[in-house]
């Protein structure tokens, strides 16, 4: 049986629920906060989230299962107070908290099974909003030949879908859109210094290749949901983007999604791509669960690979040592660029974790 949180006492675990509201739904999710306060008081949802497996974050994943089965039974009373279900913001009220945890009593089977099985796992599309700009000037500089993008840790792939959102970006007072017009999946992000790297058309894109440890499978329905539960059931827009975004890529996959976590792995899908396109392998928000020598392994790999052939890199990440390394409280995107054997880095821009705002640096 693999490991779980039952060597915490139920007061720690209160604790941990206690902080999580304070600090993660806070103000900015009324639903998950009045439920996290919940939980605090509720030793019998304690003891059920102790359950989860170790490693994994005990709040978003009770939060997220619950998430799970109530979108399939959309009937229930408890599902009046998800706007995920409902469509519209409702009120928290005294009865929310008990009726919770009568459905998480209720289903505590299935519950245990999902915190046993499942992953936090997010696939935050809104990242495209500095990632298009960026390959599509990648694109421009070398004559405007396709591109073969590499998505390390790719979750269910969204990020490669890049040049099927629409994008809007508000620059001072005015507002920038960019990309096909008729897409219902809308990206957007605040400018930050008035600095807009002037790009032409979007790139072309020939190959589209995401790799994980744990690929989610859009195509197929269980991942879909899971995918979908773990957006906070109180973020409307963000639910039904993450929703419209499911729909395009079960209507039309055109990502290539592997399994693989190793530098073999990645040197294998490398391998596969000719160099009459134009490489970019990029990851967002996942060097941060590599352990220390893992990342030193990547990133050595990257430079001998730079001997090998030309290509560019791009990072986006925002844990300690790196935030570090670029002098910086914030999110940093760099960009590497291997040509000729020579390799030039720069940090291109700061942003936050939903890429909500982006401060140009250069490009
Ligand atoms: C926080 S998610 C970010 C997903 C996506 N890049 C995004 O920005 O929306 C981190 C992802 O990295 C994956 N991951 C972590 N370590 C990995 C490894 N060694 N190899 C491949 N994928 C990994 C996880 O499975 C997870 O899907």
């Amino acid at each position: 049986m693999s490991k779980n949180y039952t060597q915490y006492t139920v007061e720690d675990i209160a604790e941990y629920f206690q902080h999580f509201a304070e600090v993660e739904p806070g103000e900015n999710s009324p639903l998950y906060y009045a439920i996290s306060k919940g939980i605090v008081n509720e030793p019998e949802l304690l003891k059920l989230a102790q359950q989860t497996r170790y490693g994994q974050p005990m709040a978003n994943m009770i939060l997220g299962s619950t998430h799970y089965l109530l979108l399939q039974n959309p009937d229930q009373e408890l599902a009046k107070y998800y706007p995920s279900i409902t469509g519209k913001i409702e009120k928290t009220d005294d009865h929310l908290v008990p009726l919770f945890k009568d459905f998480c009593l209720k289903n505590k089977d299935e519950i245990e099974q999902l915190l046993t099985t499942k992953l936090v796992q997010t696939n935050a599309i809104n990242r495209c909003a500095y990632l298009m700009p960026m390959f599509n000037l990648i694109a421009q500089e070398n004559d405007n030949k396709p591109l073969a993008l590499i998505d390390i840790g790719t979750s269910a792939s969204l990020n490669l879908y890049v040049d099927d959102y629409q994008y809007e970006y508000l620059i001072g007072d005015t507002k920038k859109s960019f990309g096909p017009v008729d897409s219902h999946i809308k990206v957007r992000s605040e400018i930050r210094q008035d600095l807009f790297p002037t790009f032409g058309e979007m790139a072309r894109i020939e190959r589209r290749i995401g790799i994980d440890q744990n690929p989610l499978d859009l195509t197929q329905d269980e991942n879909a949901l899971w995918l979908k539960s773990l957006i906070w059931a109180d973020h409307l827009d963000r639910f039904q983007r993450m929703s419209a975004a499911v729909q395009m890529v079960q209507d039309k996959p055109k990502a290539e999604l592997l399994k693989g976590s190793s530098i073999d792995d990645f040197k294998g899908v490398v391998k596969g791509i000719n160099e009459d396109m134009t490489l970019v392998i990029f990851h967002t928000h996942v060097l941060y669960q590599f352990s220390e020598e893992a990342r030193q392994d990547f990133w050595n790999w990257l430079d001998e690979l730079g001997q090998e052939r030309d290509f560019y890199y791009i990072g986006a990440e925002g844990f300690q040592s790196w935030r570090a390394k670029f002098d910086t409280k914030d999110v940093s995107v760099s960009k590497t660029t291997y040509k000729n054997g020579e390799k030039q880095s720069k940090l291109i821009a700061l942003t936050n974790g939903h890429a909500n705002w982006i401060e140009w640096q250069g490009f």
